[in-house]
């Protein structure tokens, strides 16, 4: 038996969590920063990387209290060094590097995309076991930084396939959501209009990049939603001089909001499970993983039982940013003994190759 701390801080949630043997989630510790970027709607940098700060040493109190379980009492320390923002990433990975000195535990390196995939094998105390999934498979992370597909060998062979060439799928979300006036993130009221509009009432455009393409694109459709609400420039309605995600409302009725925001959703899913066949047939995939932010999204989870594989996905407690996927796959990498020096760096979105 082995417990993990996992340490996240790789963009504006400061996470600790204790996981048992890479399944069981002792306690998950999250201190959300939504309320201090809302106004920004978006994430902005340099407050995340002071909320960070302020919140690293409360999280690790909390989660060893939570648990019962001493810091010192861990097998080894996983932490989330790669990809994110880079101020928010030094907070966690200093706190882990530290712990796993002090307390003399070896370190483990997990990445934050990855380890997204891995949240399918969570669950929390006293709950049930998961299911392994077969091998290989297609996984899918949509998130607020990240649509991308994967060859998954195993939890620790991944291979991309596929990704977004302009916004992520959760990006186009929060700013639909701007744009219609809804606040930030997006994603979740969304979902919730969604579930009572008509998908149909607008016919969204879906961008599939040619028949043969595992990546993505969602600013077309981020624009489209955004000409069917002011108007299209030069026929008649101009669209605001301002920035409309800066407006507070576009004026539409609550029924409006609800079809604007299913035939948007609908749009994005049809794209999803196009891509998500694609890359099954290319892989000759045997199940299907799904996670990030965006695999929270009621109606994604509805039509993905409609695919026609086997599909994994994580509870909805562990769909957005958590720490127990980072303790989850750090655990996959300890049982194989394989194991960070305190040299490990932070690497950025930016640095980040595809
Ligand atoms: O995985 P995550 O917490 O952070 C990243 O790694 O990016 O994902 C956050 C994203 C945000 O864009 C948010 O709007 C979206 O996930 N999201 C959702 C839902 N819940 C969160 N999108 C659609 N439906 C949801 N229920
Ligand atoms: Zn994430």
């Amino acid at each position: 038996m082995a417990v993990i701390l996992g340490i996240e801080s790789t963009c504006d949630e400061t996470a600790a969590a204790l996981v048992r043997d890479g399944r069981e989630v002792l306690c998950d510790v999250i201190a959300s920063q939504v309320a201090e970027h809302a106004q920004y709607r978006g994430v902005v940098p340099e407050i995340a990387s002071r909320a960070h700060i302020q919140n690293i040493l409360p999280v690790l109190r909390e989660a060893s209290e939570s648990a019962g379980v001493a810091l010192s009492q861990v097998d080894a320390v996983a932490v989330a060094h790669r990809p994110g923002l880079i101020g928010s990433l030094l907070i966690g990975l200093t706190a882990a590097k530290t712990l796993a000195w002090v307390l003399d535990k070896p370190l483990i390196a997990v990445d934050h995309v990855h380890a997204h995939l891995y949240s399918v094998m969570l669950h929390g105390r006293g709950g049930k076991e998961k299911v392994m999934p077969q091998f290989p498979a297609v996984g899918l992370v949509c998130s607020g930084g990240h649509t991308a597909l994967y060859r998954l060998g195993s939890f620790g062979e991944v291979e991309l396939i596929g990704s977004t060439i302009d916004d992520a799928i959760g990006e186009a979300y929060d700013k639909v959501a701007a744009i219609l006036g809804l606040g930030y993130p997006g994603g979740p009221v969304i979902d919730r209009l969604a579930a009572e509009g008509d998908e149909k009432a607008v016919r969204f455009p879906r961008s599939y990049l040619g028949r043969q393409s595992l990546d993505f694109s969602f600013s077309g459709l981020k624009t489209a939603v955004l000409y069917h609400v002011y108007g299209v420039p030069g026929k008649g309605q101009a669209v605001p001089r301002r920035d409309p995600g800066l407006m507070e409302s576009p004026g539409l009725s609550d029924e409006e909001l609800r079809d604007v925001a299913a035939s948007f959703q609908a749009a994005c899913i049809d794209v999803v499970l196009e891509k998500l066949k694609r890359a099954a047939r290319r892989v000759g995939a045997k199940s299907v993983l799904v996670g990030g932010g965006v695999s929270a999204n009621r109606g994604l989870r509805a039509a993905l039982t409609r695919l026609g594989l086997e599909v994994f996905l994580p509870d909805r407690a562990y769909c957005t940013d958590n720490a127990a996927m980072t303790a989850g796959l750090g655990y996959a990498a300890f049982a194989e003994g394989r194991f960070a020096d305190l040299g490990l760096d932070a690497i950025t979105y930016s640095q980040f190759a595809r």
